[in-house]
């Protein structure tokens, strides 16, 4: 049998763990030893961890090593995952919670001190898809956008912040949005939170560098998720899988890299700054936001 690592480098059978071991999980990585746990023993917390992205970068941690908190609403889909991370040798406790929620996060960081008594990572990461065109916004949409997607994140942070500064580390990563370069019309709800999340991220990191917290901001494209099953995309902005931009999230925070977009086509986005009209142009050829699926 040949396999592929994560790496991408190509595996044979004397390095495949045995059949009882699901391959790159957990137990397969200890079973192997040459394949270290890169997050061994850190805790995280995950916020949307029941659903899509949060759920693949729950995975992952739990892959690298990491000891999971799974955040969301939805308890029983958090069971269900944490049953899995289990399955493959990992730990993670779910935690039922509303970032819109006064006291929510401050009960889940609590629920992780007295479990293992550190956190080492938070992945803000719940979020919702507001979509309005001006001529028929309401501010309540804003307000709604906002609440979850930049006051829920901050919530997140400034609930385990404390904790990090007595640690004097720590590492934020908060999930931004494509949309902050590539602003799509009708999204101006989710482009406008999504941007005030990914401004502070970067005030934040500076801030936050001399108390030894790193902060790593994400712009993921279109990621084949629920969040997005309504839409039906052009080529030049297809869904890609949450899972490899799961592996991607977890390489960049393995290397305290400040910044990810994924897929690099987002990188587009130079252009617009450049060259705006070139930009608005290019949204609308490619017909950028998609047409309703089905
Ligand atoms: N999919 C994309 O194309 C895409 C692109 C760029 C950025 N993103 C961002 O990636 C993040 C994850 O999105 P996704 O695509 O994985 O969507 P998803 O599958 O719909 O997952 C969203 C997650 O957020 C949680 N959530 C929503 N509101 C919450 C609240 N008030 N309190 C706690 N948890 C809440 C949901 O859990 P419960 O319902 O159980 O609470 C769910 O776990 C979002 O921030 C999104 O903006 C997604």
């Amino acid at each position: 049998m040949v396999q592929f690592l994560s790496s991408g480098v190509k595996a044979t059978e004397r390095d495949c763990p045995p059949p009882d071991i699901p391959y790159n999980s957990v137990d397969a990585r200890r079973w192997k030893g040459t394949l270290a746990l890169r997050l061994a023993d850190q805790v995280a917390i995950v916020t949307g961890a029941s659903s899509g992205i949060g759920r693949a970068l729950a995975l992952e941690l739990a892959r690298e090593g990491a000891r999971l908190v799974l955040v969301a609403r939805r308890l029983a889909d958090l069971q269900a995952l944490a049953r899995e991370i289990a399955g493959q040798g990992g730990t993670a406790l779910a935690v039922q919670g509303d970032v819109t929620a006064a006291g929510d996060m401050e009960r889940a960081v609590q629920l992780a001190l007295d479990a293992w008594g550190r956190i080492d990572i938070l992945v803000a990461n719940a979020g919702i898809y507001v979509q309005a065109g001006v001529t028929q916004l309401a501010l309540e949409q804003l307000q709604e956008a906002m609440e979850v997607n930049f006051y829920g994140a901050m919530r997140s942070v400034l609930a385990v912040l404390p904790t990090m500064r007595g640690q004097h580390r720590g590492h934020l990563v908060l999930m931004c949005s494509q949309d902050v370069m590539i602003p799509i019309p009708g999204d101006g709800p989710y482009v406008a939170s999504k941007s005030a999340l990914s401004g502070l991220a970067q005030t934040m990191r500076q801030e936050l560098r001399e108390e030894g917290i790193r902060v790593t901001a994400i712009y993921p494209g279109r990621i084949d998720t629920p969040l997005i099953a309504h839409l039906r995309m052009p080529a030049a902005s297809r869904k890609a899988p949450p899972e490899l931009l799961a592996r991607h999230a977890v390489r960049s925070i393995i290397a305290g890299r400040r910044r990810l977009v994924y897929p690099a086509s987002g990188y587009l986005y130079l252009l617009r700054e450049l060259w705006p009209a070139l930009g608005d142009w290019l949204i609308k050829v490619l017909h950028l936001q998609g047409w309703p699926a089905g």
